[in-house]
């Protein structure tokens, strides 16, 4: 685990977009595509939009990239609060990826269990594994981390904390409209081989020093609860998040 400062958010984005651009690079080479699981929420849009631009897009094999979510909320396919929206607007309707590869989830079906579950079957059939076994590992996960510590749709106190087997389930998030998601579970998180957390904004200082530096209690911050089990795992913060970070806190954590 190791944690990046950057001054503030569009150098933030910018890191991220190097990085982005670097393992897609790297996994396209080892294994001919790169497998990206997406975050939704407002810091990655600036890493989208950079992604889209010169010069990160020339630098993408998109034809070989597929794209996956993190967490999906209950709305159509093109309603604003909808992750997989946001991702289009800004980056995928940008760039010449194929539209077989981008899976996102079915999160408006009312039978959101099911949905999950066929989620599940869409990864496995894309990375060619048992939909049944274990989860195969993204070669990137993009995560953020809300200011209750939560990430992709791991609300603190939810059973999906807890959930040791299914790949994604079906969640009820609290006080956070549209509560109805589909999540992504630790089992699958943690398989990844590369991970990185994208944190902005003062109204994070306080929850990310209690995650890198309190006790692990992923009860009340889900985000601890990411450990890849081979993978690496990057914070990139900016400056304000990183504010209540103490100089030997950073290093630390580097
Ligand atoms: C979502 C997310 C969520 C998000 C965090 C941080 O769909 O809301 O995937 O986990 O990453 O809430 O969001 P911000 O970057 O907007 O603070």
């Amino acid at each position: 685990m190791s944690l990046s400062v950057l001054p503030d958010a569009d150098a933030l984005a910018r890191a991220a977009a190097e990085q982005f651009v670097e393992l897609a690079r790297a996994s396209i080479l080892a294994r001919g595509r790169f497998m990206v699981a997406l975050s939704g929420g407002g810091t990655p849009r600036r890493l989208f939009h950079c992604l889209a631009a010169a010069p990160f897009r020339d630098r993408v094999d998109w034809f070989r990239v597929q794209v996956f979510w993190g967490d999906e909320r209950g709305v159509p396919p093109d309603h604003p609060d909808s992750n997989f929206h946001m991702a289009a607007a800004a980056l995928l309707d940008r760039v010449p990826i194929q539209k077989r590869n981008v899976h996102r989830i079915a999160a408006e079906r009312i039978d959101r269990p099911s949905a999950a579950h066929d989620y599940q079957l869409e990864i496995a059939r894309a990375f060619e594994v048992d939909g049944e076994g274990r989860p195969p590992p993204f070669d990137l996960v993009l995560l953020g981390m809300g200011s209750d510590g939560h990430t992709a749709s791991l609300f603190p106190g939810d059973p999906a904390l807890r959930e040791g087997r299914r790949w994604a389930v079906s969640v009820e998030a609290p006080q956070r409209p549209p509560p109805s998601r589909i999540t992504l579970t630790a089992p699958i998180l943690n398989r990844a081989r590369e991970i990185r957390v994208l944190v902005a904004g003062a109204d994070k200082a306080a929850t990310l020093r209690a995650v890198l530096t309190g006790p692990h209690e992923p009860e009340r911050t889900p985000i601890q609860l990411v450990r890849p089990e081979d993978g690496r795992m990057i914070w990139l913060a900016d400056e304000a998040a990183a504010s209540l970070l103490t100089p030997r806190a950073q290093v630390a954590a580097r």
